[in-house]
């Protein structure tokens, strides 16, 4: 058995895909608390799924309580949880609520781990980015790290500040890279490609690069001047995207903004 007893809070998209990883594992006798569970989140030897905290089973010792319920549902939801402080790690993928905001809900004992997974986590193929709160000690940080690894790799910082350029870069980055791949799509049909062989064209290109660059020990530059001969046609699609008024002004100012509305939504 790898994965000791946790309580997951929230079993919606990002909860059961974490679960679905656990369970793969080995997963000690856990509970699910979800008024209406994703469905992939089933009942079993391993798991008991409740509707709410008054139905866990009394006695319930977890080594882990992992919060995946909505950022706007953590004040009503995290102090039924105070109970568990001092004998078990919390783990929050809660955007925006910071380490301070969870530990004022759950008291000052808490040994809490803040987390910002992304949604490739849904085919494990996320990146989540975790940052200890005071009084984590390491297993309960190694736990948290095989937690979160379900769902894809991790990496760890100590300045929790750094979340917000985070959530702007690898949190919201998914939606940049499918609106590129929107974008592409609808430049092929200007060009008269059929509509259907253009979103074809688009969605594989998009993984397909996203599959090579996983798969190579370049950086991504390296990659891209492979593909980029004297005089070609990349070469006349780069000088329109790579002019400083283009992509990487756009870029840069794009996740500025995100990482400052994180900021302003952070509590
Ligand atoms: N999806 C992302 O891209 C992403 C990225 C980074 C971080 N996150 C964070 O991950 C968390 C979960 O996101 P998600 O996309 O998985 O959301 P979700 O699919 O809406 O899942 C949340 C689940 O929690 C349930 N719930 C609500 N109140 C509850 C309570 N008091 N006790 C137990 N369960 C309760 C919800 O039920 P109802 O539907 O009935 O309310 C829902 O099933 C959020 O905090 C989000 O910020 C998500």
């Amino acid at each position: 058995m790898s994965i000791p007893s946790i309580l997951l809070v929230g079993c919606g998209r990002m909860g059961s895909a974490m679960l679905s990883g656990w369970r793969e594992q080995g997963l000690a006798t856990s509970v699910a608390v979800d008024p209406a569970p994703a469905a992939s989140a089933s009942a079993g030897a391993d798991l008991t799924v409740v509707s709410d905290i008054g139905a866990v089973p009394a006695g319930f010792a977890p080594a882990a309580v992992v919060f995946a319920v909505k950022p706007q549902n953590a004040a009503e939801t995290l102090p039924l949880y105070r109970r568990f402080a001092g004998r078990a790690v919390f783990l929050s993928i809660m955007a925006g609520r910071t380490i301070g905001g969870i530990r004022s809900l759950l008291g000052d004992g808490a040994a809490i781990v803040r987390a910002m997974p992304n949604t490739p986590a849904a085919v494990r193929q996320g990146v989540t980015v975790a940052c200890p709160g005071a009084g984590v000690d390491a297993a309960q940080r190694s736990l948290c790290e095989r937690l979160l690894q379900a769902i894809g790799v991790v990496a760890w910082v100590d300045d929790e500040g750094l979340l917000d350029p985070v959530t702007a870069v690898s949190g919201s980055g998914p939606a940049y890279v499918f609106l590129l791949a929107e974008l592409m799509e609808q430049a092929a049909i200007e060009q008269g490609i059929p509509a259907d062989l253009a979103r074809l064209l688009a969605r594989q290109t998009v993984s397909g690069s996203g599959a090579l660059l996983a798969a190579s020990p370049e950086d991504a530059a390296a990659l891209r001047v492979a593909v980029t001969s004297p005089g070609g046609t990349t070469e006349r699609a780069l000088a329109v995207l790579m002019a400083s008024d283009a992509w990487p002004s756009a870029m840069s100012r794009a996740i500025d903004a995100a990482t400052r509305r994180s900021r302003e939504l952070a509590g």
